[in-house]
């Protein structure tokens, strides 16, 4: 079948930007072009005169980022007529490979941790029709079995490992300085594989020495903050970490992959990593929520607790344009969503008495 609107996403968008040619097969679902959102209430909460904007990356075809990477790695590797991919996730990864496998019509193999996976992602690994090994293991474990596989089985790796990832992955800069006009102060990211922080670095990197920028671009870039939760924060502890642990599976990661990569990020964008506690990421994701309206998944709420607590810290000063990356979509996750929230729901009875009695309780 012919498909008429097949370029839809963000391979047209970066075309020339990005390696494919005329005749690649883009496998697109419409990634990419995800809202650039300034905080509107935030800022006033906390007292600080700054310019917030979180990237929702949530709002991508299967929840989060992950699809600008993909879109890319399924376009090459059918282009390279692989007729399966394979890769170990902590759950967004296997949804967006399972996704566009089932959109290219290839297979899709994916390790995960058993038990460690987050409803929605399973739940839409699922229904896109990957195989699903649950290994009683890490995400550590699981990308070491994948590196290993490929040499007994023709199966192409998409996780960030293979270089198309970050290539799709590096668009979403070029979004935010396209929209902003400029490129922000800071830049905030939540870091588990490493990937993402890479990818966004060489995309800031690329449209800095471009000659086609606006002059507000050339030769600018942003500072990298890279944040971590403090169970599993190899970057904080300056070397990897076996056995991590938070409540933020996502980025429940010791072995990043992108290690060096990311190291550079920070040093050459004079920025740093920190780490929080699983209670700082929740609070910051249920803030998210609750004054903005927009809902993250934990990991995603990384990037915020970083920069609220960096801008309280006064290491990120006031009058500063901040970009916060948000992963992943909240909805990936309603087990930690609904554990968190104290006000339940309440029950009452079906009559206008008890609407009425219950409403002005509250007001
Ligand atoms: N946020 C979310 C929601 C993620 O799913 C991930 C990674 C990250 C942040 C960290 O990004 O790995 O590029 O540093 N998830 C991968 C997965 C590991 O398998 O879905 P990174």
């Amino acid at each position: 079948m012919v498909l008429k609107n097949k370029y839809t996403g963000l391979i047209e968008r970066y075309k020339h930007r990005l390696p494919v040619a005329d005749d690649t097969p883009v496998i697109s679902l419409g990634e990419g072009n995800t809202p650039l959102i300034q905080l509107r209430n935030i800022p006033d909460f906390i007292g600080k005169e700054v310019e917030i904007y979180v990237k929702f990356e949530g709002l991508n075809p299967t929840g989060s980022f992950k699809d600008r990477g993909m879109t890319m790695a399924v376009t090459k590797a059918v282009e390279e007529g692989s007729r399966a991919i394979i890769c170990a996730s902590t759950g967004n990864t296997s949804a967006s490979a399972a996704a566009y496998a089932a959109r290219a019509g290839i297979s899709a193999f994916v390790l995960i941790p058993e038990g460690k996976i987050a409803l929605g992602k399973l739940a839409q690994t699922m229904m896109y029709g990957a195989l699903i090994m649950q290994i009683r293991g890490n995400f550590d474990d699981g990308m070491k079995l994948v590196k290993e596989i490929v040499d007994h089985a023709p199966v192409t790796i998409v996780n960030s490992i293979n270089p198309f990832r970050i290539q799709g992955q590096k668009t979403a800069a070029f979004e935010i300085i396209d929209e902003l006009a400029c490129v922000p102060d800071y830049h905030c990211l939540p870091v588990g594989n490493a990937g993402n922080i890479t990818a966004y670095w060489q995309g800031y990197r690329e449209y800095a020495s471009s000659t086609e920028s606006l002059p507000a671009v050339v030769a600018s870039r942003p500072v990298m903050c890279g944040y971590q939760a403090a169970g599993a924060a190899p970057f904080i502890a300056g070397k990897m970490i076996d056995n991590p642990e938070t409540v933020a599976t996502a980025i429940r990661i010791g072995h990043p992959q992108s290690w060096d990569y990311a190291w550079a990020a920070q040093k050459e964008s004079g920025g740093w990593f920190k780490c929080f506690t699983d209670q700082q990421i929740l609070d910051a994701q249920k803030l998210l929520a609750a004054q903005e309206g927009i809902f993250c998944e934990p990991a995603s709420a990384t990037s915020l607790a970083g920069a609220l607590h960096d801008l309280s810290e006064g290491n990120i000063p006031e009058g500063s344009k901040i970009v916060c990356t948000l992963t992943g979509n909240g909805l990936k996750d309603p087990d930690t969503a609904i554990q968190q929230c104290t006000e339940k729901p309440i029950t009452i009875d079906a009559n206008l008495d008890a609407v009425k009695a219950a409403i002005l309780d509250r007001l």
